[in-house]
């Protein structure tokens, strides 16, 4: 057998791995959820439930990937102690596989959306008006074309496999998406009406902290760190055995987190200074414009209002938007590609192009019932199966997998933490904690 692909550094692991949790996810998620849940309440608890419920998830998921290198599947097979956990490994390990494909179905049409706005924004620099106005209105074709074109940038980039492929692209990428970030929150920053923006997001009101904006934060932070379909597991799977797993999960759960936070002081601000310009920026029930009208709508105004420098403010964001989506789009594919790769007879390029066309057709499917299938595929990965395969992955580290064995992995790269707080604490938290702790919330969500 071939040798396993590995990252080739530390570096390349977290850019990767940041690459994965920043997204959409970030850059219009947690600004907009925070703007609807009260502001600097809701930033708190994200933290909170960040560092507290989320970091041991991803603790799980990497510890498991590095120590089977193998996909979701097989890893959990590997990790099984009799019959019945072996067939349970391969339900779980399906159900992560075929979450992940859904995730990555929406995720596509959203970021095809994000490129057609970041090409109309070209044809505006460039005053072919007729091809903008097609640009951003919503058709099927649009959709279709432009969902097409970000899959076939995300195949072409998983076919090259980890380290010629997700490895390199991630490092090109993510430090551009830093640079875009930084410059645009300045320039935004120093806008009429900002510093009303900066008050909404920075002012707790602890108030409003309720169930529900618990929920919120919980599921945000799921998504965000990519939790619970095996992203994060495969992933660890290409990690070294000389590098500390805890210290690296913690870098990852800091840098996603620290994203979030300082894509809020682009955001929220950006729609206070579009509010100057005359853009509507609550909905009829007052509340703060959060879903998609926000960055198709309100921003646009924005630029459309700052004249010349609005064209190239416009272009930055959706080139910023466009890269936080690839890099974690191709983490998605990589799920069900690295399953297809390791456990049949068909080559890394070949089960790329078959699960890329199987996910493209999912896509058109959503495509052509829009208004019935959107919102549900959404709300049935991200609202429902995340959590419960964050539970079951939970299941399979803190009972069902050997304590010895699970030590002697975490030991790799870090020999000294035996004796230190994460293994005094984690093992039983992952064991009890968490999986309490998610259902709580989910069974609360649901209800
Ligand atoms: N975390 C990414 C974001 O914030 C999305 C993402 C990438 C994801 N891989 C995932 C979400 C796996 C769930 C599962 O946009």
């Amino acid at each position: 057998m071939a040798s396993r692909e590995q990252f080739s550094s530390k570096t390349g692991f977290v850019m990767a791995a940041a690459g994965s949790a920043i997204g959409l996810g970030n850059i219009w998620g947690f600004p907009t959820q925070t703007a609807s849940n009260g502001g600097a309440a809701f930033v708190l608890v994200y933290f909170v439930l960040a560092f507290c419920l989320a970091y041991p998830a991803l603790m799980a998921e990497l510890i498991i990937g590095r120590h089977a290198r193998a996909n979701v599947m097989t890893a959990l097979r590997g990790i099984s102690t009799g019959k019945f956990t072996y067939r349970l490994g391969t339900a779980v390990g399906c159900y992560g596989v075929i979450t992940a494909s859904l995730i990555l179905s929406f995720y596509a049409i959203v970021a095809g959306w994000m490129l057609a706005f970041l090409l109309e924004s070209v044809c505006q620099i460039l005053g072919w008006s007729d091809v903008s106005k097609w640009l951003v209105s919503f058709s099927f074709e649009r959709n279709i074309i432009f969902m097409a074109l970000f899959m076939m940038l995300t195949i072409s980039i998983i076919a090259k496999g980890v380290t010629g492929g997700i490895e390199k692209w991630s490092t090109r990428l993510m430090p551009l998406l830093i640079v875009i970030l930084v410059g645009l929150i300045i320039y935004v920053l120093i806008q009429d009406g900002a510093s009303e923006g900066l008050r909404v997001y920075l002012l707790p009101e602890f108030s409003q902290i309720n169930p529900r904006l618990i929920i919120d934060a919980m599921g945000q932070a799921f998504f965000s760190l990519s939790l619970g379909v095996g992203t994060m597991l495969i992933y660890g799977s290409y990690l070294s055995e000389e590098e500390s797993l805890p210290a690296l999960g913690a870098a990852v759960t800091l840098v996603d987190a620290g994203i979030a936070f300082i894509a809020g002081l682009l955001i929220i601000p950006a729609i206070y200074v579009a509010k100057q310009y005359g853009a509507e920026i609550f909905t009829d029930a007052g509340q703060l414009i959060a879903g998609p009208d926000l960055i198709f709508q309100v921003l646009p105004v924005l630029f459309k209002s700052m004249g010349s420098v609005g064209m190239v403010v416009g272009l930055a964001f959706f080139v910023l938007m466009s890269i936080a989506s690839l890099t974690s789009s191709i983490s998605m594919l990589e799920v069900p590609v690295s399953l297809a790769a390791e456990e049949t007879a068909a080559s890394r390029v070949q089960a790329t192009w078959a699960i890329g066309a199987i996910i493209f057709c999912i896509s058109t499917l959503i495509l052509l019932n829009f208004d019935a299938l959107f919102g549900f595929v959404i709300d049935l990965t991200t609202v429902y199966s995340q959590p419960i395969l964050g539970v079951l992955l939970c299941i399979f580290v803190g009972w069902i997998w050997h304590r010895d064995n699970l030590l002697a992995e975490i030991k790799k790269g870090h020999p000294e933490i035996q004796g230190g707080f994460f293994w005094k604490v984690w093992p039983t938290y992952v064991r009890f904690f968490c999986p309490v702790l998610i259902m709580t919330a989910f069974i609360q969500s649901v209800v």
